[in-house]
């Protein structure tokens, strides 16, 4: 990998200041590695209406869907209470699991950071195994 995993939970930590949070107060960043070396990052945009709010893991993936990128490496996640330091592991939600799942093979890789520059690595298959793919459609 040409980024490092802690160069991309850097990345998502800064992405992290650019959230919209006036209901949660809870701010999360993202930031995704495509196969060719670009890297697309997200935040969380909440909305008074609740439903539309979306999350910094899906704002990554569809800026980046939206310029052609199809193939995608590794994404980091960060997440935390709004102007804080972040204090624990973030686990990204279903629903942005099942569309990283759209685009990636379960060997996708997640750095969740944590707490003192720490982060963990996960794929994708072991945060969502068993999980229904394009593959699926048949
Ligand atoms: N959130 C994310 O950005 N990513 C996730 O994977 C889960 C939750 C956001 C949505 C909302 O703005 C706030 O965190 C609290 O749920």
């Amino acid at each position: 990998m040409t980024t490092t995993p802690d160069e991309l939970v850097r990345l998502a930590k800064e992405a992290r200041g650019h959230a919209y949070v006036p209901y949660s107060g809870f701010s999360v960043g993202a930031a995704l590695l495509c196969r060719d070396g670009k890297i697309y990052q997200g935040c969380n945009i909440e909305n008074a209406a609740f439903g539309p709010t979306i999350c910094a893991e899906r704002t990554a993936f569809f800026k980046a869907v939206y310029d052609g990128e199809r193939e995608f490496e590794a994404i980091a996640v960060v997440g935390g209470r709004a102007g804080e330091e972040i204090t624990g592991l973030f686990p990204p939600c279903g629903v942005c699991r099942q569309v990283m799942r759209e685009f990636c093979d379960l060997d996708f890789k997640l750095y969740l950071g944590r707490e003192d520059n720490r982060w963990e690595e996960r794929t994708l298959g072991e945060l969502l195994p068993m999980s229904f793919s394009p593959a699926d459609m048949r």
